[in-house]
């Protein structure tokens, strides 16, 4: 008998009572008639007078202590029930509130918002499936431009996936007569091979001015603002000339960013600049597409790669991160 008593002893010891129901499971179990301490007990007076020498006491010990036990949580439970818990189980562990957090690209969509907002430009959008006329021929895409061959774009019928946000400027002149000063944030789509700098799809945000007497300096100073804005003063640019069919003059515009660490050399394949945006003034070509005179006014656009700066910004070297909702990644930027 005594080598049931210790074990029992034991489990008495370590059951847990988190409410009523399981303190009530313990009692019937433990200490009523019925119960386990009973039977012992019941077993104990048959027992020859030397063995109840022996086995008295831890008989004694198991049953105060069950008694003692229930008592403490009897005592505990309704204490708890006079500040409104009963029912609750207060041994569980607590999960802190875990508020969600904006997606890494949408903070900073939104941060140049409120920097292009800060020089009067409005938002606009419009479709990401968009026809042939708005993604490639009022922009100045010649019928056998490369750009449209099958390698770049997705197509959908006669429609394509827009490879580009400058089709929202075409939209909005078609639409409306100038002066414009928008930016348009959006998704595009490339069929392109998708790899660490890379993605079939990614993000864009296009700017367009058009007004009497808009100049290429208009163009440099505006991006210049911004990217002392979004990166930080004394960030230096380089415009390099470049081809669209929409922009004449073109350019693209790159930041330094160095050659010092490894990442950097991998960002910029070893020159320390980065490429970030297109731009240029809008050609005549395009205003006259959308009824707008190109002797009376002129424009510049320009489209950011939204991808792009949020890696560099963020240090996120896989843009391919950007859309596996992995939360260790996205909880970085909770309060952001
Ligand atoms: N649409 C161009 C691109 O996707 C970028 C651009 C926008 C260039 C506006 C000039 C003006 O690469």
């Amino acid at each position: 008998m005594i080598e049931r008593i210790e074990p029992l002893l034991k489990e008495v010891e370590s059951v847990l009572i988190s409410n009523s129901d399981e303190l009530e499971i313990f009692r019937l179990k433990y200490l009523s008639k019925k119960g386990i301490v009973s039977q012992l007990f019941e077993e104990f007076k048959n027992l020859p007078a030397d063995q109840k020498r022996d086995i008295g006491k831890p008989l004694n010990v198991l049953k105060s202590t069950a008694e003692g036990i229930f008592n403490s949580k009897k005592e505990e439970l309704e204490s708890n029930s006079h500040s409104g818990l009963q029912g609750i189980d207060t041994s569980l562990p607590v999960y802190l509130n875990q508020p969600g957090s904006f997606h890494p690209l949408k903070i900073v969509e939104n941060r140049l918002i409120e920097i292009f907002y800060s020089l009067g430009f409005d938002l606009s959008d419009g479709p990401e499936i968009e026809d042939d006329w708005h993604n490639f021929g009022a922009l100045n895409f010649s019928e056998d431009h490369p750009a449209r061959d099958m390698q770049d774009t997705f197509f959908i019928g006669e429609h394509v996936l827009r490879t580009h946000t400058s089709s929202v400027q075409i939209r909005e002149m078609e639409k409306n007569s100038p002066p414009f000063r928008l930016i348009m944030p959006g998704r595009v789509y490339r069929n392109e091979a998708v790899s660490s700098r890379s993605n079939c799809f990614f993000h864009q945000i296009e700017g367009l001015y058009v007004d009497e007497g808009v100049t290429f300096a208009d163009l440099k100073q505006t991006l210049y603002y911004f990217v002392q804005q979004f990166f930080g003063q004394g960030t230096e640019v380089r415009f390099r000339s470049s081809y669209f069919p929409f922009t004449e003059p073109s350019a693209e515009m790159d930041i330094w960013v160095g050659t010092d660490t490894e990442e950097n050399q991998r960002l910029t394949k070893g020159t320390g600049w980065l490429e970030v945006l297109g731009c240029g003034m809008v050609h005549p070509n395009v205003l006259k597409s959308c009824n707008i005179d190109p002797n009376k006014f002129t424009g510049y656009a320009f489209g950011i790669g939204m991808d792009r700066i949020t890696m560099l910004k963020y240090g996120i070297n896989d843009i391919r991160d950007f859309f596996h909702n992995d939360l260790r990644l996205l909880k970085q930027f909770q309060g952001e």
